[in-house]
């Protein structure tokens, strides 16, 4: 099935091109967790220096729910959008006082966490617990839509479901975590927003915005 080809070629790529992160060598929900929303706002390079020091810091759960506020945005200084520090202190009180400590494991109980919306309860049950929800950020808002040469906006209600019931039809569900961290790798290495490398791309034979001339259009905003 196309699907299945596309989702085993997008594995493939990843596995040859991947760069080596720590979030990538681990199952820890909650150091996935800390990852993503420190990546939510940051760039991975300048991002690897926060997660370091923030996970060494507050290795786990328990050492996030007893610090500080204070201590826990001293950590963050610099990095902005400080309501998600706060919010990550608080949500690692509410597993302390709800889930004994221990993080919740499925889908629902990831979303009742302070701060924790679609993106982040699918990034966090796909990678540490290989559940089958698929990540859609802004890399693969761009890469399907080229792929499938789609114009509709993707800041728009309409936009966001139809490109989020596509990747999940896509999702490897065998290997939802490398499917979903390969989607995102192929986003920012290789499908990227300008003068993408189209003639190297093992897609290239697949994109139908390619063939439409369309990848550098690709994807539509509605500029509002
Ligand atoms: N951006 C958001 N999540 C990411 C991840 N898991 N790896 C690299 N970049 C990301």
């Amino acid at each position: 099935m196309e699907d299945r080809e596309i989702s085993d070629i997008l594995i493939r790529w990843y596995e040859e091109n991947k760069r080596d992160l720590p979030w990538r060598r681990t199952s820890d929900p909650y150091l996935i967790w800390i990852s993503e929303i420190i990546l939510q706002q940051t760039r991975v390079v300048q991002g690897l220096e926060y997660f370091n020091r923030f996970t060494e810091r507050f290795p786990d759960v328990a050492a996030l729910a007893r610090a500080d506020e204070d201590e826990v945005m001293k950590y963050w200084q610099g990095l902005g959008y400080y309501s998600r520090a706060r919010n990550l202190h608080a949500a690692a009180r509410q597993i302390m006082n709800d889930f004994s400590g221990v993080f919740p494991r499925t889908r629902e109980e990831v979303l009742s966490l302070k701060g924790i919306g679609d993106y982040t309860a699918a990034a966090i049950c796909s990678f540490a617990y290989r559940l089958p929800y698929a990540t859609v950020d802004g890399n693969v808002f761009r890469v399907l839509a080229r792929l499938f040469d789609i114009d509709l906006p993707i800041d728009g209600g309409e936009g966001k479901k139809y490109f989020t019931a596509l990747a999940q039809s896509l999702l490897d569900e065998r290997r939802p975590d490398l499917f979903n961290q390969a989607m995102m790798e192929f986003g920012a290495l290789q499908c990227v927003p300008k003068s993408p490398d189209c003639e190297h791309c093992p897609l290239n034979g697949k994109c139908l915005g390619l063939a439409a001339r369309q990848v550098e259009r690709l994807p539509v905003k509605s500029g509002k």
